[in-house]
């Protein structure tokens, strides 16, 4: 991208991914200042971001990941008192932040005036998180302005962990894409609603809930499925690669003729005839898994199978999230 090209919402393709330099960081915040939209790194995966001030600019947001609906964002802060000036925060709430931010835990929060209806889908409440990405940090802090961002992906698909993930699948618009090297975490952060003193889990993500209840006592779920769903990464198809993503059950599962399958190990290579396989942590490191697992779904999808077949993890720590991520593709059908 050019600097001219900054800010002007231009369609076809998305802009080649730019080193985070010094230079890039001022053309990417520039372009934020001016309205427009940038793909930047953060430590769980690749966020599309717009000034959370400016409702026009968020709806470049929707536009370009092509969501259906207006589902509420994740507003991005490089402080606390950035936070609040956007958010009531209670004690509660502060205390969460001192213990865990930067990091990969989102608090649902009572908004305050200027966040604009479009970010929070009219809600009372904001999404707020500070990243724990020096690139993300240093962006918001040049830009002067919360961002808001979701996952640089298309709806409903893989998550992107690298610039490429997302640059290839954004293809009208943003205005600059910022390269900051792989996601350290890989999956997406844990959200979290504060409401009268009570803590609920809204998704599992990048902070295990173990490490939270240290701080909260036990905490209740409130997780998708049901009904209404009161965050849309609860929605029940979500995160799916292009093939059908099958989550294994048996250990020896039935191979049909004359499908590609791929598979998706926990820690060792099958012996099963497939056509390719990826291995999420040969140590059996959780954390390793997670920080592998949209990357390899995203390599198994463009190996051009039909199937991809995926063990279960142990449901402890990070496995809740990458369990719940596979169980999320597993409903969508596949786009084949
Ligand atoms: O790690 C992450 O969280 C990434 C990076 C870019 O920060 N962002 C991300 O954003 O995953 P997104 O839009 O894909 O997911 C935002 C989640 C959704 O499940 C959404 O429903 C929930 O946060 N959310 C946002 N605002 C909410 C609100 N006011 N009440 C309840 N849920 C909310
Ligand atoms: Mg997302």
């Amino acid at each position: 991208m050019t600097a001219a090209s900054a800010g002007t919402a231009f369609h076809g393709k998305a802009p080649a991914p730019m080193k985070a330099t010094a230079r890039a960081l001022r053309i990417a915040a520039g372009a934020i200042k001016r309205g427009g939209t940038v793909v930047f790194p953060t430590e769980t995966v690749y966020g599309l971001g717009a000034d959370a001030l400016n409702p026009r600019a968020v709806a470049r947001i929707f536009e370009i990941k092509r969501r259906p609906r207006f589902d509420p964002l994740i507003v991005h802060v490089s402080s606390v008192s950035q936070a609040g000036s956007i958010a009531r925060l209670t004690p509660e709430a502060r205390a969460l932040m001192a213990r865990f931010w930067p990091g990969p835990l989102t608090l649902v929060l009572p908004k305050k005036k200027p966040v604009p209806g479009i970010v929070t889908s009219g809600l009372d409440t904001v999404a707020l998180r500070m990243p724990a990405h020096p690139v993300a940090l240093a962006l918001i802090k040049a830009a002067g302005t919360p961002i808001a961002a979701p996952s640089a992906n298309r709806f409903g698909r893989l998550s992107p962990t690298t610039a490429a993930h997302a640059s290839a699948q954004l293809k009208d618009g943003p205005d600059a894409v910022l390269d900051g090297g792989r996601a350290r975490i890989g999956v997406e952060s844990t959200v979290l609603a504060l409401r009268g003193g009570t803590f609920t889990i809204l998704r599992h993500g990048g902070l295990p809930q173990e490490e939270i209840e240290k701080v909260t006592g036990p905490l209740s779920e409130r997780l998708g499925g049901r009904a209404r769903p009161i965050s849309p990464g609860q929605l029940s198809s979500h995160y799916a690669p292009s093939a059908a993503l099958v989550l294994l059950r048996a250990k020896k599962p039935r191979l049909r003729k004359g499908l590609r399958y791929g598979y998706l190990a926990f820690s060792e290579m099958t012996g099963l005839p497939v056509k390719t396989c990826a291995v999420l942590s040969p140590s059996r490191d959780l954390e390793e898994a997670a920080a592998n697992l949209f990357s390899h779904l995203h390599d198994l999808d463009a190996a051009g199978v039909d199937v991809i077949l995926a063990e279960p993890v142990p449901g402890r720590g990070l496995g809740r999230a990458i369990m719940d991520r596979l169980r999320r593709a597993a409903r969508g059908r596949g786009r084949k």
